[in-house]
């Protein structure tokens, strides 16, 4: 009996040092990779600050999110001003551009998918051909459906008019955008487009969540040299990262990821896990990284850093939006863009519509 406590505590023992060891070895790793090639630099903080900002826009209520007051608003971010925020009805899209006070940087974040189900989604992601030459870089192929999901909507100019209003109001700062899921091919499209067509100099900062391959090998290293700050942060064994697949037998025809990954996993067993994030290599496509698990998860899609990223309810592109028409335009499709100024319309000056007294007031 005594011998068995024993041994049951050598093999505690035993399992603490490979935890350890392990994360030594990531530990070391990691250090290894910052000194030996000047990619970005992953930072814990920020990731954990950017992805409620990729949650948040998920949100359906449009008075919450717009008066920065939504369940998710307010977290870690209590000093965030919405500059715009807009809903591509007719293609169920929604981003929202904003000031981070704590950061002193303009914020872009872009919505995932909101299809029926996010299984078929995943699905449909195997089959997405690269077909699509990125106009101006010779033999870059997308997908076409991302690129105009950014390119080709209601999203593109209203977003940019939003980055010209907030570098007048706060100068050059720099602006990150981030996104998970699909909102990650968004906001990897509007990065590069920020770096390469923007009038004026522009410091951008990527950070995407769990998101999709968009482009051919070509493609990423256009794409690592025009925003060379891209953190590309993966879970586990989240499915979507894995997709559109690489074929490693058909390296130039295929997708492949831009760099640089950090791949987010757990450690050791049962009760002993704890959560390890390895800042992964330059090529993109690094084979130790979420590359050497199996992609078949997604609930770990779902949730990164412990926040949930996803719509309240799937599979439907509701928009709550009740009160806000002093502050938007909404264009013959239905499209929804709402604006304001923080330095002349606090949240707290904002009034509600009208017509929703008279509407109150002949219910009561
Ligand atoms: C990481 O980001 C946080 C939040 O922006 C910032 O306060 C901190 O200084 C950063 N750390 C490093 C090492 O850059
Ligand atoms: C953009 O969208 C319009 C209509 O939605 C379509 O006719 C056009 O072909 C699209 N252009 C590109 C480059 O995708």
């Amino acid at each position: 009996m005594e011998r068995f406590q024993w041994l049951k505590i050598a093999v505690l023992l035993w399992l603490f040092t490979i935890a350890g060891a392990r994360e030594l070895q990531v530990k070391h790793m990691e250090l290894q990779i910052k000194q030996s090639d000047h990619g970005p630099v992953y930072n814990h903080t920020l990731a954990k600050i950017l992805v409620e900002y990729a949650s948040a826009v998920y949100m359906s209520d449009l008075t919450e999110l717009f008066t920065w007051t939504c369940s998710r608003c307010d977290d870690m971010i209590r000093e965030f001003e919405v500059l715009e925020l807009i809903v591509d009805v007719q293609h169920c899209l929604q981003a929202f551009v904003g000031y981070a006070k704590d950061l002193n940087a303009v914020v872009i974040a872009f919505r995932g998918t909101q299809e029926h189900s996010i299984q078929n989604w995943v699905e449909d992601l195997f089959w997405k051909q690269l077909d699509l030459n990125y106009p101006g870089m010779p033999d870059a192929m997308v997908h076409h459906g991302f690129y105009s999901a950014y390119h080709n909507t209601t999203i593109r100019p209203c977003l940019l008019n939003a980055v010209r209003r907030a570098k007048r109001l706060y100068g050059d700062i720099p602006i990150m955008v981030t996104g998970h899921s699909m909102g990650g091919a968004m906001a990897s499209f509007c990065a590069l487009d920020l770096s390469v067509n923007f009038d004026g100099p522009c410091e951008v900062q990527l950070m995407t969540f769990g998101q999709p391959r968009i482009g051919n090998s070509v493609f990423a290293s256009y794409f690592s040299q025009h925003v060379p700050n891209t953190i590309r942060v993966t879970h586990a064994h989240d499915m979507v990262p894995h997709l559109p697949p690489y074929y490693t037998y058909f390296p130039q025809k295929t997708y492949h990821h831009f760099p640089r990954e950090v791949w987010i996993y757990n450690v050791g067993l049962e009760s002993l896990v704890y959560v390890a994030e390895k800042i992964c290599d330059a090529s993109g496509e690094d084979p130790s990284c979420s590359r050497s698990v199996m992609g078949n998860s997604i609930t770990d899609h779902l949730s990164y850093y412990g926040i949930q990223l996803q719509a309240e309810t799937w599979g439907s592109c509701r928009i709550v939006n009740s009160n806000l028409n002093n502050y938007g335009v909404k264009d013959l499709r239905g499209n929804i863009v709402l604006s304001r100024d923080p330095t002349t319309t606090p949240y707290s000056a904002i009034v509600l519509n009208s017509e929703i007294g008279i509407q109150s007031a002949s219910a009561v």
